[in-house]
């Protein structure tokens, strides 16, 4: 378990970051945040294109901030959705994220701040794993 004061730092920044996010055609702002296990917090938005299918999510783009900065695990992500329902991170996400760390923490934020908390590996059973030969 993370302890408080990180939970409350992942919870702010991911409510902070909410507002970059870069959402013209969806209008739906996403914001992540991400805990890596130096103890860092990697933060990340949704980006979408006219492309459309090129769009990243805000738990992706976490991630790969993460990854950049050099960290190969993660403790805890909160996500923070721009409405007052919580949202679950989509299957790519919950895929990209379970490969760094099947135990990670996971806590939604809705606007006005409800925050629910599960772990990543109750959301994604059976993940793909790949057998190295
Ligand atoms: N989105 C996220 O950023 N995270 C999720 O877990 C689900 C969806 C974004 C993608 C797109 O920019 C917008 O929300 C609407 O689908």
């Amino acid at each position: 378990m993370i302890s408080k004061a990180q939970q409350k730092k992942l919870v702010n920044t991911a409510l902070k970051v909410l507002k970059n996010s870069y959402s013209p055609h969806s209008g739906f702002k996403v914001g992540s945040a991400l805990l890596g296990k130096n103890g860092k917090v990697y933060a990340g938005t949704n980006v979408e294109f006219d492309a459309f299918s090129l769009t990243v999510c805000a738990e992706r783009a976490a991630l790969f901030n993460g990854i950049s900065g050099g960290e190969k695990k993660f403790n805890a992500i909160a996500i923070a959705a721009g409405s007052d329902k919580f949202i679950y991170p989509c299957g790519l996400c919950r895929q990209a994220l379970v490969e760094f760390n099947p135990e990670m923490e996971v806590i939604l934020i809705t606007k006005s701040k409800k925050v629910k908390h599960f772990i990543l590996k109750d959301i994604i059973p059976n993940y793909f794993k790949l057998n190295r030969v």
